[in-house]
């Protein structure tokens, strides 16, 4: 597979690479902020056990296996310091398809990084990936979320009623999506580092 040994994908500021047990306590630390947490698929806190397993996971597993989610680490190129991820899981049944995800730092937020993140994550999936198409969910009360899949000509698709049951309450779902000609319509070039 060309990325079998996948490393890191390049941007302006930021840099997507594989976690390593280095980053385990700044992880922990940010998925069990319950602002971080609220919208998303695990409780706060965050428990150290499942923080080592996945980042021993991501160790050597292939950032595109079908039926898997993959997270990068989002880092400052300046300092190297993590300051979120993005996630990306490859669909079972069709692998051209996948659906992202994206975590900033309370004190990183608002600067643009998940914008940089996400752009620079979708430019390697519909790029090096070949990927068809890319799909996101989001809760209706997470506009922060909301504003960043727009902001990259994600169309929302769909608005799904009370589907998902989380944290004790039926919740709605945003449901946004964007193909590879539409992505190829608005992306401008790869940023350097970036194997498409
Ligand atoms: C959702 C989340 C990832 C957004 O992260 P973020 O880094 O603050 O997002 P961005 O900085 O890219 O965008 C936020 C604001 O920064 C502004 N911004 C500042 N500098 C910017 C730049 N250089 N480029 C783009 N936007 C910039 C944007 O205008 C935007 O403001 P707006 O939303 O009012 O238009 C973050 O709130 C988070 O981690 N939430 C908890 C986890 C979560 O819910 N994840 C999503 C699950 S679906």
């Amino acid at each position: 597979m060309p990325d079998q040994h996948f490393t890191e994908l390049a941007a302006d500021r930021i840099a997507l690479r594989r976690f390593a047990p280095a980053d385990l306590t700044i992880f922990v630390t940010y998925r069990s902020d319950p602002d971080v947490a609220r919208y998303q698929g695990w409780d706060a806190p965050y428990p150290l056990a499942d923080g080592e397993k996945m980042i021993a996971r991501l160790l050597d597993t292939h950032p595109d296996t079908a039926g898997e989610w993959f997270q990068y680490a989002m880092v400052l190129r300046s300092t190297g310091e993590l300051i979120g991820d993005c996630a990306a899981g490859t669909d079972q049944q069709d692998p051209r398809q996948a659906e992202i995800g994206f975590t900033v730092r309370p004190e990183y937020q608002g600067r643009g990084y998940a914008t940089e993140g996400t752009r620079t994550l979708l430019r390697y999936l519909f790029g090096a990936r070949g990927k068809h198409r890319v799909a996101a969910r989001c809760d209706p009360r997470n506009t922060a979320s909301a504003r960043v899949l727009e902001r990259l000509g994600m169309r929302c698709e769909g608005h799904l009623r009370e589907a998902v049951w989380e944290k004790g309450e039926w919740a709605d779902e945003l449901c946004y999506a964007i193909l590879d000609r539409e992505w190829a319509d608005r992306a401008g070039p790869a940023p350097a580092g970036c194997p498409d």
